[in-house]
């Protein structure tokens, strides 16, 4: 099982849950996402719900099991896919009051050469979701990056070999429904139209993800300069100067600010400087966004 996964995470997972209240937005996309598949999740409840006030189950029951538990995350380049994708899931276990477990695909399953063991790998890991799947225990199995993976068949340069993969996917998505909620299957990309349609037209939900606005930014700014001696003005200040409009229409995705920016303005400081505001700027002047994906 190594090589198919990166990681098997259990959850709930307490680690994960102070991860997540570090994300800014995560509220409404979980609100989202939740909506959609809490009655997917709750079949077995569904169907206790039904009898209990019309003594059947009733035929709108059969066409919510009819829907895929399938999750695309969707977006420009680090504004969160890959980070929110298990906090999704813990934070979905603790709303249900179940366990279960986050299996990451590997990125070696999509590597050059493996082409043809692609599908195999991919029959490997339902199977491994199948099995850690119980009835009181709910298994996510996350393919970060699909589009490398499930590249649309309409391509002419596709091979023989990487078609039979999407095909598995595709099939492989039809049986998880018979698990009757007891797996999600999330996927991300940032190139939404190179992902097959058939895929596309089976999520449930498709999250978009997009790079912060002001409030979003002010907000990453406050989280992460938790006890920094910095001003309500420079705040908005700093919201302001990572903007796209200070920066010809590009503005600082939540990765460039935290991943680039902060961690840089703490190497200027260091050691012989406490991080101010000043610093701040200058490294907002020296770092540029990351180019936008198209
Ligand atoms: N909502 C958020 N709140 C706070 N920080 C965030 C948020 N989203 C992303 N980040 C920061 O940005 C980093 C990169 O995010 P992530 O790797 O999830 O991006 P991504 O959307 O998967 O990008 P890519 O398409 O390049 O894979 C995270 O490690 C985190 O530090
Ligand atoms: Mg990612």
């Amino acid at each position: 099982m190594a090589d198919i996964f990166d990681k098997i995470t259990e959850l709930p997972n307490s680690k994960i849950k102070e991860n997540t209240e570090s994300l800014v937005g995560f509220e409404a996309k979980f609100d989202r996402i939740y909506g959609n598949l809490k009655l997917i999740l709750s079949s077995e409840e569904l169907k206790n719900w039904s009898n209990k006030f019309y003594k059947k189950e009733l035929p709108i029951i059969k066409h919510i099991e009819d829907r895929y538990p399938l999750i695309i995350l969707s977006g420009d380049v680090g504004t969160g896919k890959t980070i929110s994708a298990i906090s999704f899931a813990d934070r979905m276990l603790r709303e249900l009051d179940k366990e279960g477990f986050f299996l990451k695909l590997s990125t070696r399953v999509r590597g050059e050469g493996l082409h043809g063991e692609m599908g195999n790998l991919v029959n490997d890991a339902f199977d491994e979701l199948k099995k850690q799947a119980g009835k009181r225990r709910i298994a996510f199995l996350f393919i970060d990056e699909a589009d490398a993976i499930a590249t649309t068949r309409s391509t002419s340069q596709m091979h023989q070999e990487e078609k039979a993969a999407v095909n598995t996917l595709i099939q492989k998505i039809d049986e998880i429904r018979e698990m009757k909620g007891r797996a999600v299957v999330f996927m991300s990309t940032n190139r939404l139209h190179f992902l097959d349609e058939a895929l596309v037209r089976r999520a449930a939900v498709i999250l978009e993800y997009n790079r912060p606005d002001f409030d979003e930014r002010r907000e990453l700014f406050t989280k992460s300069l938790e006890g920094v001696k910095i001003t309500e003005k420079e705040l908005d200040e700093l919201s302001q100067l990572t903007s796209d409009e200070q920066n010809n229409g590009v503005g600082y995705s939540f990765s460039d600010i935290r991943l680039r920016i902060l961690p840089e303005a703490v190497a200027s400081a260091f050691p012989d400087r406490p991080l101010s505001y000043e610093i701040l700027c200058e490294t907002i002047a020296k770092v540029k966004p990351s180019p936008k994906i198209k």
